[in-house]
């Protein structure tokens, strides 16, 4: 089954959102595979965000990232970086749709809530850079045929 990266970011921690946020990707059919609460340092921030070194919002957003304890978490199920990602809505969450996570949860880009991986590639990286292999964990749930047919399993 494929997974991918989510963080719940620090106003999700502060509003005290955890739980709803998480209970919509459980209710949806998905298994968490690993899930630990964390301070973000900032070493850690500026590889992960890496790529948007040099915007004019990169250091409001690092400082934003290491200001609370964030949960990061592993999402497993067919197809989940991009379910995961339609789930979370757009990143602007002023222009997020009514039922998706910011649509419902957040009127900020900064403070929206969540982070979800953008690809397959990212995923990857992402879940090497936030868990040690002991810390992921594959599991079958009891009621997985009733999430999935014999032939999605496979
Ligand atoms: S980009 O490069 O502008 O298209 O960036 P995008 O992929 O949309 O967003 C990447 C992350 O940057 C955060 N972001 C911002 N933070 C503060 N201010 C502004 N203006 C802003 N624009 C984007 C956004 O929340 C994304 O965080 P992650 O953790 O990747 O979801």
């Amino acid at each position: 089954m494929e997974r991918t990266l989510i963080i719940l970011k620090p106003d999700c921690v502060q509003r005290g959102l955890c739980g709803a946020v998480l209970e919509r990707f459980e209710r949806r059919g998905f298994q968490i595979a690993a899930m630990k609460m964390m301070r973000l340092s900032r070493r850690l921030l500026e590889e992960h965000y890496a790529h948007l070194k040099g915007k004019p919002f990169f250091e409001s957003l690092v400082e934003f990232m290491s200001s609370s304890p964030v949960v990061v978490a592993i999402i497993e199920g067919k197809d989940a970086v991009e379910i995961v990602r339609k789930m979370c809505g757009a990143t602007n969450a002023r222009n997020a749709e009514n039922g998706t996570i910011r649509g419902d949860f957040a009127l900020s880009t900064q403070c929206n809530i969540i982070h979800a991986s953008d690809s397959k590639e990212t995923a990857k990286k992402e879940i090497e850079r936030f868990f040690k292999e002991d810390e992921i964990f594959s599991y079958e749930r009891l009621l997985g045929k009733f999430t999935y047919s014999k032939d999605e399993r496979e």
